[in-house]
């Protein structure tokens, strides 16, 4: 910060009554807990008048790139001026030179200034310029110019300019700690949430990271989310890590699997019913809904709903009310629902299979877990995990070993490779586990009797497994499969897009 030199008092005794109104609004205005954007022309806007010039100028001096960038630039009539080719460079030039606030006059025919096309240009005949320094090195610049031989730009003008520049370097001090701390902050949240692992996940790959930021977000709210992804990919222990991590989390956690349940049972399971509903209904039973109440309610494979059923979660969705079978009033129920499926829901709206309604309210935020393929990176950590899981004692993974699972296609995603280990658990008596005790990778992968996908989607992973297993060589894929190049690569071009 610039000091006030014993000279300078003769300059401060000097000062008029209006320029020391001027230091005592600025200092107010540098003063303010917060900084409105406008700051900076506001105070420009203040000096101009103080010392009667027509332009004032405040930019940032970028050393390393030896250049000045605009802040702000002010005509006296208050309006802004945005190229900085409209002052001089050269006495900007010039003030950092001498580190001090410095006052030209005739500058038109003063030779070192004259030659500057702004100053021809703008008929510039008295300048001032003040340094702005924080922390030791000059920040920028205050220039204010005149096209009148302003002698009021005179010494004591400098003084209270200097005045000024030591306002702005303490107000810039505060400014850029609170940004520093503000970066630091927003950084050390970042990091802190993106390091907090999911309960119960593994997978420290981008697309997991990503995956709990998302989590972590939409766990602190109540809105309803769809989990979407392939099978096995964790659908439902996301579900879990959503609730865990919820305002909710000491309430119930319940899930109900809707894939090949009758109707009826499904309804009374979610419902309820009274006493005499249907033989059998022998006293009246709490449904699923209730049950969770406070907690958090997961509807899995949602898809396979049948349409009467999907009207009354509708309802549960839309008020928040239920009405056990058998009877007629409505009761209120507090549950966050999470559902997840791995079908196209919109395509099932279109063939009508689906209430368009229903979609809309379960896909108010929609989470898609990434196939084990696209984070193959977490493959060693996963294998860790079930290993010790199943084990139950240390088996190491031979490097060989690893590699086959790094290579495999993985089309039944985490649980086709938990699976896999833990059969190669059984197999494996010593304390390393073998590519021998891995089953083979297409006897598993492309077993048409276990695959549940569609034609489609059993060509898509058989041509992945070929890629895989030849190195991504596609004549020997075409050769093995009895197809042409050519067909391969249409079919890669085709999912690419
Ligand atoms: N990130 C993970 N970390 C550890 N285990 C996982 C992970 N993802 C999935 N699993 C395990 O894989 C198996 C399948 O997971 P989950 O049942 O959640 O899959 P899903 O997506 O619901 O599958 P589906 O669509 O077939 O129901 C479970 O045993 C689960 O514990
Ligand atoms: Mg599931």
């Amino acid at each position: 910060m610039n000091e006030i030199k014993p000279q300078d008092l003769h300059g401060i005794l000097g000062l008029g009554k209006t320029q020391f109104e001027i230091l005592y609004r600025l200092s107010q205005l540098l003063n303010r807990v917060t900084y409105p954007d406008s700051l900076i022309e506001e105070a420009l806007d203040l000096v101009v008048a103080a010392i009667h010039a027509e332009r004032g100028l405040f930019v940032r001096w970028e050393e390393a790139e030896n250049r000045f960038s605009i802040i702000a630039a002010r005509n006296v009539n208050r309006e802004k001026i945005t190229d900085l080719s409209e002052f001089s460079s050269g006495i900007l030039q010039k003030v950092i030179a001498e580190k001090q606030p410095c006052v030209y006059h005739n500058v038109q025919s003063d030779p070192q200034f004259s030659q500057f096309e702004s100053v021809l240009l703008h008929s510039i005949q008295s300048v001032v310029g003040v340094p702005i320094v924080y922390r030791g090195q000059i920040w920028g610049v205050i220039l204010a110019d005149s096209r009148e031989n302003r002698q009021e730009f005179t010494e004591e003008n400098l003084v209270f300019l200097d005045f000024f520049s030591n306002l702005v370097s303490l107000a810039l001090d505060k400014i850029i700690r609170f940004e520093e701390l503000e970066r630091e902050n927003q950084i050390l949240r970042n990091r802190l949430q993106a390091a907090q692992p999911l309960p119960d996940m593994i997978g420290e790959s981008a697309p997991m990271r990503l995956l709990a930021a998302l989590i972590q977000r939409v766990a602190r709210t109540d809105a309803t989310v769809l989990i979407l992804g392939e099978s096995g990919t964790g659908k439902e222990l996301a579900a879990h890590a959503i609730h865990k991590l919820s305002a909710r989390a000491k309430n119930p956690y319940l899930a109900q699997f809707c894939g090949s349940i009758p109707d009826t049972l499904l309804e009374s399971e979610l419902f309820g019913y009274k006493k005499g509903a249907f033989t059998g209904a022998a006293a009246d039973k709490k449904g699923l809904f209730e049950v969770a109440g406070g907690g958090t309610f997961f509807l899995d494979e949602i898809g396979d709903v049948s349409l009467a059923l999907q009207a009354k979660l509708l309802r549960v969705l839309q008020n928040q009310e239920i009405i056990r079978l058998g009877d007629t009033k409505a009761m209120k129920v507090n549950v966050r629902i999470i559902t997840a499926t791995n079908q196209d829901l919109k395509q099932l709206v279109q063939k009508g299979k689906f209430r368009e309604d229903l979609f809309y309210r379960l896909n108010v935020f929609p989470i898609t877990l990434p196939p084990l393929r696209d984070r193959r990176e977490d493959i060693p950590l996963l294998a860790q995990f079930f290993i010790r899981k199943y084990a139950g004692r240390d088996v190491a993974l031979h490097p060989e070993a690893l590699k086959k699972l790094h290579q495999h296609p993985w089309p039944g995603n985490v649980r086709q490779l938990e699976n896999a280990l833990q059969r190669a658990l059984i197999l494996c008596d010593g304390d390393k586990l073998l590519p021998e005790h891995l089953i083979p990778e297409d006897a598993e992968a492309n077993d048409p009797k276990t695959f549940k996908g569609s034609l489609k989607e059993l060509e898509k992973q058989l041509l992945l497994s070929r890629l895989e297993k030849f190195n991504g060589n596609r004549t020997r894929v075409a050769q093995s499969l009895g197809v042409s190049v050519r067909w391969v690569q249409l079919k890669l071009k085709e999912w690419d897009s």
